[in-house]
């Protein structure tokens, strides 16, 4: 059985200050949870947010790594520079990264290496656009996606990986996939994983569903065979309604 996992992406929000305050608030209504909880909140509030959660089973999450260990890159942040500020999940490839900064597959894969060799887990994003979907060419898309962002890993490295369906179309606009859309998907993107890197890794790696995923309905997505938790937007910005995604049941 895998444990699901639910993992709130902050995006560019909250200041050290707030993101400190969430994270205390968050603490008390996650405690019992059943599955693993994830915070990432913004770079800089990193190191204000460690110290809040030490002690706890709410773990902390980056929403990007660079993928050199270090040199002339202005503005960016080493996998080694997240380690040490207490950091165990990175996103990579987000749908966000893609649209707006020129993120490539190829450089998800170079973020995700570098993840795995600070030993942060790499939560890695695909998914396909509105009009991809109605081409046809979701699963081809999701699986090349997952299958480019895994390249030159071991199948236990993939085993202990995270990868996040997000379709772009659900992201941030209230229109969720229906349960069976996104286990469909992936079911897809497991079954690429299996032909790759073999049955151990595919009945292992974590697949989480995001995409104006909350309260209501996670129930619902997380009940599905396939889906393994959710990557979470907007209702990973209050405690109370985190804690309604996570406590599902
Ligand atoms: P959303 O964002 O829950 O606000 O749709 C999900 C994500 O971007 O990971």
């Amino acid at each position: 059985m895998r444990r699901p996992i639910i993992a709130g992406n902050w995006k560019m929000n909250k200041t050290p200050e707030e993101a400190a305050a969430l994270a205390a608030a968050l603490i008390p209504l996650v405690a019992g949870a059943d599955c693993d909880v994830v915070i990432c909140p913004p770079a800089v509030c990193l190191a204000a947010v460690a110290p809040v959660i030490a002690g706890t089973n709410v773990r902390l999450g980056a929403q990007n790594v660079h993928y050199e260990a270090s040199g002339a890159y202005t503005g960016e942040i080493s996998a080694a520079m997240l380690k040490a500020c207490g950091v165990e999940y990175a996103i990579v490839g987000h749908s966000e990264r893609r649209a707006y900064y020129g993120e490539t597959d190829a450089k998800a894969n170079l973020r995700a290496l570098a993840a795995l060799r600070a030993g942060i887990v790499p939560i890695i994003c695909v998914g396909e656009t509105l009009s991809e979907r109605d081409a046809g060419y979701t699963d081809a898309l999701i699986v090349y996606q997952a299958l480019i962002a895994t390249a030159g890993m071991t199948a236990a490295e993939v085993a202990g990986i995270v990868i996040a369906y997000e379709p772009v179309w659900a992201i941030g606009t209230g229109r969720v996939a229906t349960d069976g859309e996104a286990n469909d998907a992936i079911r897809a993107i497991r079954d690429g994983i299996r032909r790759t890197f073999g049955d151990a890794a595919a009945d292992a790696v974590r697949i989480q569903y995001g995409g104006s995923m909350k309260g209501s309905n996670a129930a619902g997505l997380m009940a599905q065979p396939e889906i393994d938790g959710g990557l979470i937007g907007g209702a990973s910005l209050k405690a109370e309604d985190f804690a309604e995604v996570v406590n599902r049941r």
